[in-house]
């Protein structure tokens, strides 16, 4: 069988629009002989543009349908661009032996192509497996909604989807599993729909949960916290990371991690409370959100927020998850 290849009209834009794009290459600056990690490299969209500024970059993603997109960058950057499949957590593993590295950027979000391909399980607007591994392997969203109990599913839906009706929800897909197992994503929103009704003009009822579930499916919480603390392990002073993410959860994170004193890990147990821990990061630079423009041609970026900022020469912190706000699910898997 041959390898998967893309379409004509895909290889010039790509069917994701790469948001924040401009900001993005602002925050990096990418130059000639740069060596930047793209660690989610979806159609391939950042990495385009930083190879056609001059810059080598090593493409992460752990979705193995992006390869296509990968070929496409290979096939006309040869040397300069290195696709890797795997998760950015690995990040500082994955760019070991490739040099030292100038840069890292991360867009948390899911790739068009995820969501528009129904038989990834992503969207409720569209019928298939309920499945939502970014990964295609390790447990679905369908393991979830079949397998947790009502209070695991209750603390779920409201710690990762901030989802007020998280036990009403809860209930209503526990009574609809008496009647066999939830398998396909219109049929999880229909049961959302009619455990919490749906108002004219909101947002569709079933948001909130197929987003908490694809959290849990992709462990997506966790992987932004080591992603960010290998960043800073891999990136050596004046290196730059920008990171791109979706909600406000996830921005909370960042913020915190890159100034330590909004509530972030810095403060070490064992000094006393009044030394202040040396600074990892600098330049910290305020949110970033879509101009009208970009909200116009592309409505996907209405969520999303970049901050970015500049590593200095201090080494970089053990991981620690206390003050970065990480939701946590207490009786979930
Ligand atoms: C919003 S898209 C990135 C789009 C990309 N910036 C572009 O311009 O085409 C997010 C991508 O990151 C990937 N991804 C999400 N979490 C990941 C993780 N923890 N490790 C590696 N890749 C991840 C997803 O599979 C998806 O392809």
């Amino acid at each position: 069988m041959g390898k998967p290849s893309l379409p004509e009209s895909e290889m010039a834009e790509g069917p994701h629009a790469p948001v924040l794009l401009e900001e993005v290459l602002a925050a990096l600056s990418p130059i000639a002989g740069s060596r930047i990690v793209d660690g989610t490299f979806g159609a391939g969209g950042y990495s385009r543009a930083l190879l056609q500024a001059g810059a080598e970059v090593i493409g992460i993603d752990r979705d193995p349908t992006v390869r296509p997109h990968a070929d496409a960058l290979k096939a006309e950057f040869a040397d300069r661009f290195t696709f890797l499949e795997g998760t950015f957590s690995d990040l500082d593993m994955l760019a070991e032996g490739q040099g030292p590295v100038d840069a890292v950027v991360l867009d948390i979000g899911v790739s068009s192509m995820q969501i528009d391909e129904a038989d990834r399980g992503f969207s409720f607007m569209r019928d298939g497996p309920l499945d939502m591994r970014m990964s295609r392997s390790g447990e679905s969203a369908a393991d979830l909604v079949n397998g947790l109990d009502w209070e695991e599913l209750a603390n779920l839906l409201y710690a990762f989807g901030e989802e007020r009706k998280s036990r009403r929800i809860a209930q209503f897909i526990v009574a609809a599993r008496l009647d066999g197992p939830i398998v396909t994503t219109l049929q999880l929103a229909r049961i959302v729909e009619k455990a919490i009704g749906r108002k004219p003009g909101d947002a569709h009822p079933a948001t909130r949960t197929f987003q908490a579930l694809r959290i849990a499916v992709n462990g997506e919480f966790d992987q932004l916290v080591e992603g960010l603390f290998a960043a800073e392990r891999l990136l050596g002073e004046d290196g730059r990371l920008a990171v791109v993410s979706f909600h406000s959860l996830e921005d909370r994170i960042v913020k915190r991690f890159f100034d330590p004193d909004k509530g972030g890990p810095a403060q070490s147990r064992h000094l006393p409370q009044t030394v202040e821990e040396p600074k990892r990061w600098r330049q910290v630079a305020k949110a970033i959100k879509a101009g009208q423009a970009e909200l116009a041609r592309n409505p996907r970026s209405r969520s999303a927020v970049l901050r970015s900022a500049v590593r200095t020469a201090i080494a970089a912190r053990p991981l620690r998850l206390d003050g970065l706000g990480v939701p946590g699910v207490r009786g979930a898997a």
